[in-house]
């Protein structure tokens, strides 16, 4: 583990309810349990990977660590400092620490605006004069790769690739030490993906910053973050090391998640946990299931599994699973 001085965020025991449809009197009928006591610890230069089904939680805990969104529960530590608890969340220090890159870079720009007008947006804060502006948005174009020219053009003249590139110098604009990547390839073609992380890859190890990888990409997850994370129904039931997780995952969820993943060679293949053959789908984060949240669709689901949570149960190297299999005979 790394040292405290190291950490750059660290969140701690987050939960996340939405409300939803209320009846003609008003009243709230229920509750989406969308983060159920999430804690992570992200590390400076640090790739942290975030994986999970579409709807286990992933974008609702990203908006809270951008300090886009306050959160139901727990606490959230920049550099020490606790950012809801201090009234900071939309203070000048939070916008400069962190920030988010979406999915979908066609609806996150403004489509009113060229891109020179979107990266100065960001600048405004500064008070700089209009040519060192205009300095800093060739600046951020360069880091980006993108040639300056590009500056007066609008997101509709821009192919997906360089739609997102410009996403991520907005991002970039006050010198984040921390991006929380949402996605961020998904909306783009395979031969783009590649493009935009090796661009992130090199922005990270020249600007000094850390990333929350979110992905449902495992391959992409395996290949760039040095931690991997599992989401299910709003908790990290598995996290570790990258190489451990892929090489020996522990929960029957991260198993199944793994037994999907596309091969390329027979040896990958057989170096495959067996297949966990996935049961039904994930429910609703209304009705989450008793004891541990997964047991409904678990092939090796026994009765504690339905009664009680299971602790997070430590496998070595910062490796820990949530799940009753490994728990030591008395200790459930
Ligand atoms: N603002 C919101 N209001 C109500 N429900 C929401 C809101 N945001 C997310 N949800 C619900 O929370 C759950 C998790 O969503 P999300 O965080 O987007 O998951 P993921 O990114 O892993 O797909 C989903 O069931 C989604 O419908
Ligand atoms: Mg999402």
């Amino acid at each position: 583990m790394s040292s405290p001085s190291d950490l750059v965020l660290s969140a701690e025991g987050l939960q996340q309810s939405f409300a939803v449809a209320r009846s003609v009197a008003g009243r709230t009928k229920g509750w989406l349990r969308v983060l159920r006591g999430v804690s992570l610890e992200l590390a400076r230069g640090e790739i942290f990977g975030l994986a999970g089904e579409s709807g286990s939680g992933k974008s609702t805990l990203g908006r809270i660590l951008a300090g886009i969104d306050r959160p139901l529960g727990g606490r959230l530590l920049l550099g020490g400092r606790d950012v809801f608890g201090d009234r900071l969340e939309n203070s000048l220090l939070f916008k400069r620490t962190v920030q988010m890159v979406f999915q979908d870079p066609s609806s996150s720009l403004n489509p009113r605006r060229t891109t020179g007008q979107t990266l100065e947006v960001p600048l405004q804060v500064l008070r700089l004069a209009r040519g060192q502006r205009s300095a800093r948005v060739a600046e951020l174009l360069d880091l980006v790769e993108l040639d300056p020219r590009y500056a007066l053009q609008y997101p509709s003249t821009l192919s997906g690739g360089q739609k997102q590139r410009v996403a991520l110098a907005r991002a970039l604009a006050l010198n984040p030490q921390v991006l929380i990547l949402d996605e961020p390839t998904s909306a783009l073609d395979v031969s783009v993906q590649a493009k935009i992380i090796k661009l992130l890859l090199r922005l990270r190890s020249q600007l000094g910053l850390s990333y929350v990888l979110i992905s449902h990409d495992l391959s992409l997850m395996r290949n760039v973050a040095d931690r991997t994370s599992v989401m299910y129904l709003g908790r990290i039931v598995e996290a570790g090391p990258t190489p451990r997780i892929f090489q020996g995952p522990q929960h029957p969820y991260t198993q199944m998640l793994l037994a999907a993943v596309p091969t390329l060679t027979p040896d990958e293949e057989a170096l495959k946990p067996a297949k966990v053959q996935p049961v039904g789908e994930i429910p609703s984060p209304s009705r989450i299931p008793s004891g541990c949240s997964f047991h409904p669709r678990c092939p090796f689901a026994m009765p504690v599994c339905s009664d009680q949570a299971p602790p997070a149960v430590p496998k070595g190297e910062g490796q820990f699973a949530e799940c009753h299999l490994g728990v030591p005979a008395g200790r459930a």
